[in-house]
């Protein structure tokens, strides 16, 4: 620990600071939340002493503001390229004046931390702010936020509130936060079109909260939430020169998929039992050898599952990986079973590295992307911190679909049998979507959608002085689905966030340029970095290509705040993923402190 920070856990011990005021104001316009936690705190000392500012945000968000104000003196974060922020961090290291890098990251959550020296009885106002578009996963969009100001505090209020034009179907609020008795501090209010959640516990009650202590609150709220969807061709919206079409159609037939699972051990158990009678799956296990349980793909019938589970009890894991032939073998199972109208899915599990067999990683992705040739998609499923993920990341990406992980814990099968719900109902194949007169969109082509997930587009309206709009959904050669809207639709945004859906254009627009630049090389890489870094500066997102630096009252300190890193050893290139499953863990989080 730096002496700063054990000098603050002494403080706080000692309650030389008094927390007075906690807020965090939510707003969630059409699925883009923007989230302001403001915190308000007095030195209580007579004399002055660092006070620490420290919040949870989600994994998926950007910051997107900081500011402090002390004596009624402002300072804003500023957000700048990694590089040069780095540069001010390495002059201040190299004159002996670094306060160390802390790092951290969660499953869910990741960590935003500084601290400012305040004078005696003086006080300090911190305040940040960060958006993020909420996923429908699961039939679903989640809110999620994290609440731990470190001691009770006499003035804490969350007010969140959601508007959603097609309005709103059902609203849960879960989480810590809403067990015992602190659930009678939450009032839902629902309208058509709106709902608003607050959450103003008293002081009391924040000692008493099952995960709460003497500190105070310490727990997530989790507003889970879907809109109504009348119209199978989606729902487009329009302000200011952008739009942005959600399109989730749910009456339309689930497709029987093919599915293969190539794994090196574990609880398919459940996965099994979950497919249908009218899909096909096959099992490939691996260690130094390929073993195939079938050579075929076999229907999921009773006998079949059974036989197939028998199996899978079986699998004992022999410690060496040929992820090179397992999933060629793969590759070769689904390609020998054509079968008109299905989706084919192929899904490799593993927790460990290449280790015998083609152990070279440009070499394997080559050989399977070579296989595979845009047929159908490989997921990823990483276990634990022993993978490689930036190699499955890339194989994945490569191949039209994503990967994820799959943390060690308890809940391990859970999180599988997570994932593997987001992709048992596949309903839709090769959906292409067109915009005559859009420009600067967000990706528009996805080879599967699947039953409770959303695909959604944004973009630029090419003449801001149109009077309607017009999209298409194109599955195959066939238009399937079409909408015009009249641009001009005065009900569209409330006046108070116009510029929303420009930033969400913004975010979307970033995110994937992130994703893509993965598996680019050379000039294109290095212009689709620079796309994604202009579009940062310009919306004041930290991203991984960029760094927010404070500059605090004392004289030309200085502190630099980056997006955290996943813990484990692999090398981190920027990606994301966007198909609605995953966030990827190019996460990076830094955050260090410079004097
Ligand atoms: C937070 O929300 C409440 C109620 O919606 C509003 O009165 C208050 O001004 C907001 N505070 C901030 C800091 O935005
Ligand atoms: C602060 O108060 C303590 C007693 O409470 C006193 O001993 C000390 O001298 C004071 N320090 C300053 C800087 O006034
Ligand atoms: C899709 O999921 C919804 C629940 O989220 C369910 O009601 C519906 O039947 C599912 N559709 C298909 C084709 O399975
Ligand atoms: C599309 O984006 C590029 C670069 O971000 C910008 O120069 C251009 O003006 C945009 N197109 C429209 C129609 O705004
Ligand atoms: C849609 O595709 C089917 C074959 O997939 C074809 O028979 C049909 O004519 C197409 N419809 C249109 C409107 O193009």
């Amino acid at each position: 620990l730096s002496t700063a920070f054990r000098y603050l856990l002494v403080s706080y011990q000692k309650q030389n600071v008094d927390i007075f005021s906690f807020y965090i104001n939510s707003t969630v316009t059409s699925r883009y939340a923007t989230t302001v936690i403001t915190s308000r705190v007095a030195n209580i000392l007579n004399e002055s002493q660092e006070i620490q500012f420290e919040v949870k945000i989600p994994k998926n968000a950007f910051i997107s503001k900081f500011r402090m104000v002390i004596e009624g003196k402002t300072y804003d974060g500023v957000v700048k390229e990694k590089e040069a922020a780095q540069q001010q961090y390495n002059q201040a290291v190299s004159r002996g004046q670094s306060a160390g890098l802390v790092k951290s990251v969660g499953r869910t959550l990741e960590d935003f931390k500084t601290s400012v020296t305040v004078a005696a009885f003086s006080k300090v106002t911190f305040e940040l702010t960060y958006e993020e578009l909420l996923k429908r996963r699961l039939g679903k969009y989640e809110l999620l936020i994290n609440a731990q100001p470190m001691q009770p505090v006499a003035d804490f209020k969350m007010d969140l509130h959601i508007q959603e034009k097609p309005g709103i179907s059902f609203l849960e609020v879960k989480g810590d936060l809403s067990t015992g008795d602190l659930a009678n501090a939450i009032k839902t209010t629902r309208a058509d079109k709106d709902a608003w959640v607050t959450f103003y516990p008293t002081r009391d009650q924040q000692t008493k909260c099952k995960s709460c202590g003497e500190n105070g609150l310490n727990g997530d709220l989790l507003i889970a939430y879907d809109v109504e969807r009348r119209h199978s061709k989606g729902e487009v919206m329009v302000s200011n020169g952008y739009f942005v079409h959600y399109f989730a159609p749910k009456n339309v037939p689930r497709i029987p998929k093919n599915v293969v699972f190539i794994t090196t051990r574990l609880a398919l158990l459940r996965i099994l039992s979950d497919l249908d009678e009218d899909d096909h799956f096959g099992l490939i296990t691996f260690d130094n050898e390929v073993s195939l349980w079938k050579r075929e793909l076999l229907k999921a019938t009773e006998t079949n599952l059974e036989n197939a589970k028998s199996f899978v009890k079986e699998i004992r894991d022999r410690g060496a990986t040929d992820i090179n032939a397992a999933v060629l073998a793969g590759v070769d199972m689904i390609s020998r079973h054509p079968r008109e109208g299905t989706a084919s899915i192929l899904i490799l599990l593993t927790d460990g590295d290449p280790t015998t067999g083609e152990t070279n990683i440009e070499k394997i992705m080559a050989n399977v992307k070579e296989a595979i040739g845009t047929k159908f998609p490989l997921y990823c499923l990483g276990f634990g911190y022993d993978v490689n993920f930036d190699f499955l990341t890339k194989m994945s990406l490569e191949n039209g679909g994503v990967a994820r992980r799959i943390y060690e814990d308890l809940d391990a099968d859970l999180q599988l049998q997570g994932f593997y719900d987001e992709v048992a109902v596949p309903l839709l194949t090769d959906i292409q979507l067109k915009y005559p007169g859009g420009t600067n969109l967000t990706k528009t082509s996805f080879s599967l959608y699947f039953n409770g997930s959303e695909i959604v587009v944004s973009g630029q309206i090419t003449d801001n002085s149109v009077e309607s709009f017009t999209t298409e959904v194109i599955k195959g050669s066939n238009v399937t689905f079409q909408d015009t809207i009249m641009t001009k639709d005065p009900s569209d945004v409330p006046p108070e966030n116009e510029d929303f859906m420009q930033r969400l254009w913004a975010y979307l627009t970033v995110k994937q340029l992130l994703e893509r630049q993965v598996l680019l090389k050379g000039q294109e890489k290095e212009d689709e970095k620079k796309e994604a870094l202009k579009l940062s500066l310009k919306y004041q997102f930290v991203t991984p290509l960029t760094s927010m630096v404070v500059t605090k009252p004392q004289e030309e300190e200085v502190e630099v705040a980056e997006k955290p890193e996943e813990e484990g050893r692999e090398h981190i290139d920027d990606g994301t993923s966007n198909c609605g499953i995953l966030k990827l863990l190019w996460y990076v989080r830094i955050f260090s402190s410079l004097m």
